[in-house]
């Protein structure tokens, strides 16, 4: 079940995030550039996983996909600035060359830009929501992804270059650059799906974990995988003197953290029953990823 639910998710996202960034508006070549990334690909976790919170309390998460497209296009806007030259500078994404190298530095920090403010008014076009509900769900959004999250995540990280940083600031920052998102998806597809205040709290629990784990396999991607398994330049990260979960805790530290944070975020779905399959083999799937 567990390859074919998330490669019929995954289309699905596809074609609403070409519904969502149409290509012929004016001037072209911003759109042409929004699209050359989001439409580039990646594994679509984010709304996959937002709509499958949705489904572990008993909706259908497929109903919120107008939430779900939106919040990709703020993720992927993130890749964008991610790997710009003042950033990361790294030269490949998602399998191609990054958005830099191919519409140039002031279109991608407009593509990025773009992406993100897209991204509220594709949430926003949401039907069949409670509207109280919605703007709860924008508003985590919008928390997740900014200065308080996923931004200030990035903040650390740029910081974090060239010094050997605390292991407790390690946790913070991958919780906010990588993990931010992945509470807001979780987060917003229970709420969507009309989840208690006890199942979003296992929720949560849930959430944070995976996002850890999340983060700890991209580190050790960084070093085991090769560039065109991960679609992105291996050793990103020592190129960059990055404090990561392998420079601080060694690789097999890192792994054995990685698992040791799945089998935690299995032990939070425990109420969910079966509804919650697809969470659980999301986050088990982490440990044998790729990319
Ligand atoms: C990569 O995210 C960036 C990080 C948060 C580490 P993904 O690994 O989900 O990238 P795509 O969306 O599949 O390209
Ligand atoms: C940044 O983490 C993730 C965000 C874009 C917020 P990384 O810099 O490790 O992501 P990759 O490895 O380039 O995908
Ligand atoms: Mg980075
Ligand atoms: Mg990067
Ligand atoms: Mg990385």
């Amino acid at each position: 079940m567990e390859q074919h639910y998330l490669t019929k998710r995954a289309a699905l996202v596809n074609e609403a995030l070409g519904f969502h960034a149409p290509e012929l508006k004016h001037p072209p070549v911003i759109f042409e550039a929004m699209r050359y990334s989001l439409m580039a690909g990646g594994k679509r976790l984010r709304p996959i996983m937002l709509m499958a919170a949705a489904d572990a309390v008993g909706a259908d998460g497929t109903a919120f996909l107008p939430v779900a497209c939106g919040l990709e296009m703020i993720h992927t806007y993130s890749l964008i600035h991610d790997d710009l030259p003042a950033m990361d500078n790294d030269d490949y994404r998602r399998g191609r060359l990054t958005n830099h190298k191919v519409f140039g530095e002031a279109m991608a920090i407009l593509a990025g830009d773009g992406l993100l403010t897209l991204a509220f008014e594709t949430m926003l076009r949401q039907e069949g929501v409670d509207p109280a509900v919605l703007l709860e769900v924008v508003q985590k959004i919008a928390q997740c992804a900014g200065p308080e999250g996923m931004v200030g995540g990035q903040v650390i990280d740029l910081q974090s270059e060239n010094t050997q940083i605390a292991p407790e600031l390690l946790v913070d920052m991958h919780e906010r650059k990588t993990g931010a998102l992945f509470r807001a998806a979780i987060w917003c597809g229970g709420k969507l799906g009309g989840a208690t205040e006890s199942q979003l709290a296992d929720l949560e629990r849930y959430a944070a974990l995976f996002g850890l784990a999340f983060q700890i396999t991209d580190d050790i991607l960084d070093v085991t995988g090769t560039t065109e398994e991960i679609g992105k330049p291996a050793g990103s990260d020592e190129k960059n003197n990055k404090s990561t979960y392998v420079s601080i805790h060694t690789l097999p530290g890192a792994m054995r953290l990685a698992e040791q944070t799945v089998a935690g975020a299995e032990a939070c779905l425990v109420s969910f029953g079966d509804k919650a399959e697809p969470l659980r083999a999301l986050v088990r799937k982490l440990i044998s990823r790729k990319n």
